[in-house]
C-alpha cells in the first residue's frame, strides 16, 4: 500500500519561487508515488488574516490555479478546502488538552513569527491572538486527520512537525495507539533567497518573483536585483557567489551557460546588464510553461471547481474514518 502524504499551504498570496524550489517542486515529483492529501489552508491563513477574508477567499483559488500550473496532477493528489473539513477543527479542540501554553510559546517557528508581529505592531502581548498561539495544534490536525505519514515542506515548519510528533505521541499513550507519528520531508533546495539578497525569499519582504509574473515585472524585477557591489565597471572581475542574478541563473539556465556565465564573470568578461538580459531570457523560458497551463485553468473555472469538489470527497472520507476511531478511542463515540 502507498504511504500518505499530506502537505498543506496558505492561500495569502501567489506562489512565488521560493515556494516553488522550496516545496512546490518536491510535490510534483512525489505525487507518483504517495496517497497524496494536499490542502488549501484557509483557516490558518484567516489566522493572519481574519480582518481581510476577502484576501483568503480569492487566494483559495489563485493558489489551486498556481499548484495546477507547476504540475500538481488532479489524478493523483486530492486538493481540498480546510474549512471545509470540520473535522480538523474538532481535533484541534482535542489536542489542545495535549499541549502546554509553555511549548507553544518555545516553537521557534511560532517565536519567530511573534517577534515579527513584535517588529509590526510594537506591542508583542496585544497583537497575539488565541488562534495565533495555537496554530501549531492546528496543523497537528491537519496532518493527523488524513493519517499524513510523510510531510514534504520546507524546513522553516520543522518545529511544528516536531510539534505534531509530540501531540501524538500523548495522545497515543493516553488513549491508545491510533493516530500516526508523521515525518518531514525536507526539499533539497530548502530556501530560496530574494532578489535583494535577503536569506529568504517573501512576500512581506516584497522581493519575491512570482510564478504569474509577466515579462514586463520579470524585466524590472531582475533589473534591480543585487549584484556583487565590488564590481563597478563593466570589465571588472567579480564574485559570481555573491550576486543574485548567478543564483538565479544557477536555478534556471542550463549548466553548460552557467559554466560560462560563472568563468566570464571572474575573469571581468562580462557585464553585468547583459548577465541580467539572459537571466531574462532564461527566466520567461522557464516560467512559459507554467503560466501556459495556468491559463487553462484561467479560462476554465468550472474544472478548478471540479478538481477541488473531488479533493474534498476523498479528504472527507479519509477524516470521518481517522475522526471515528479518534472519538472511540477517547470516549466520546456516542
Ligand atoms: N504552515 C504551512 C505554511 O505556512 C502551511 C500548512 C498548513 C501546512 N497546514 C499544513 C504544511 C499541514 C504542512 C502540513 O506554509
Amino acid at each position: 500500500m502507498k504511504k500518505t502524504i499530506l502537505t498543506g499551504i496558505r492561500p495569502t498570496g501567489n506562489l512565488h519561487l521560493g515556494h516553488y524550489f522550496g516545496a512546490g517542486q518536491n510535490w510534483v515529483k512525489l505525487q507518483d508515488d504517495y496517497e497524496f492529501y494536499l490542502e488549501i489552508a484557509d483557516v490558518q491563513g484567516l489566522t493572519d488574516n481574519f480582518n481581510n477574508p476577502e484576501k483568503v477567499r480569492t487566494n483559495v483559488y489563485e493558489i489551486v490555479k498556481d499548484l495546477l500550473a507547476i504540475g500538481i496532477d488532479p489524478k493523483k493528489v486530492h486538493v481540498f478546502i480546510q474549512s471545509r473539513i470540520p473535522e480538523i477543527a474538532e481535533l484541534t479542540v482535542f489536542y489542545s488538552n495535549l499541549v502546554t501554553v509553555a511549548r507553544l510559546q518555545r516553537n521557534p517557528t511560532v517565536k519567530s513569527e511573534m517577534l515579527q508581529k513584535k517588529e509590526l505592531f510594537g506591542n508583542e502581548g496585544e497583537s497575539i491572538t488565541y488562534g495565533f498561539l495555537g496554530y501549531p495544534v492546528s496543523q497537528a490536525a491537519d496532518i493527523t486527520c488524513f493519517d499524513g505519514e510523510l510531510v514534504p515542506v520546507g524546513e522553516d515548519q520543522a518545529p511544528l512537525i516536531e510539534q505534531c510528533r509530540e501531540i501524538v505521541r500523548k495522545f497515543n499513550s493516553i488513549y491508545g495507539e491510533v493516530l500516526k507519528e508523521p515525518e518531514g520531508l525536507y526539499t533539497e533546495t530548502r530556501r530560496v533567497k530574494g532578489l535583494d539578497g535577503n536569506e529568504k525569499m517573501g512576500k512581506s519582504l516584497g522581493n519575491a518573483v512570482y510564478l504569474v509574473d509577466d515579462p514586463d515585472t520579470i524585466s524590472k524585477k531582475i533589473m534591480g536585483a543585487v549584484t556583487d557591489t565590488k564590481k563597478i565597471r563593466k570589465d571588472d572581475p567579480a564574485d559570481p557567489e555573491v550576486c543574485m542574478v548567478y543564483y538565479y541563473h544557477k536555478l534556471v539556465n542550463n549548466e553548460e551557460n552557467n559554466k560560462t556565465i560563472c568563468s566570464e564573470c571572474k575573469k571581468g568578461a562580462r557585464g553585468c546588464v547583459q548577465c541580467k538580459k539572459e537571466l531574462i531570457q532564461a527566466m520567461n523560458d522557464f516560467l512559459k510553461p507554467i503560466q501556459d497551463r495556468r491559463k487553462h485553468y484561467e479560462d476554465n473555472p468550472d474544472e478548478v471547481t471540479a478538481i477541488l469538489e473531488e479533493g474534498h470527497i476523498a479528504a472527507k472520507e479519509k477524516a470521518r474514518e481517522v475522526m471515528k476511531n479518534v472519538k472511540k478511542a477517547m470516549k466520546i463515540d456516542y
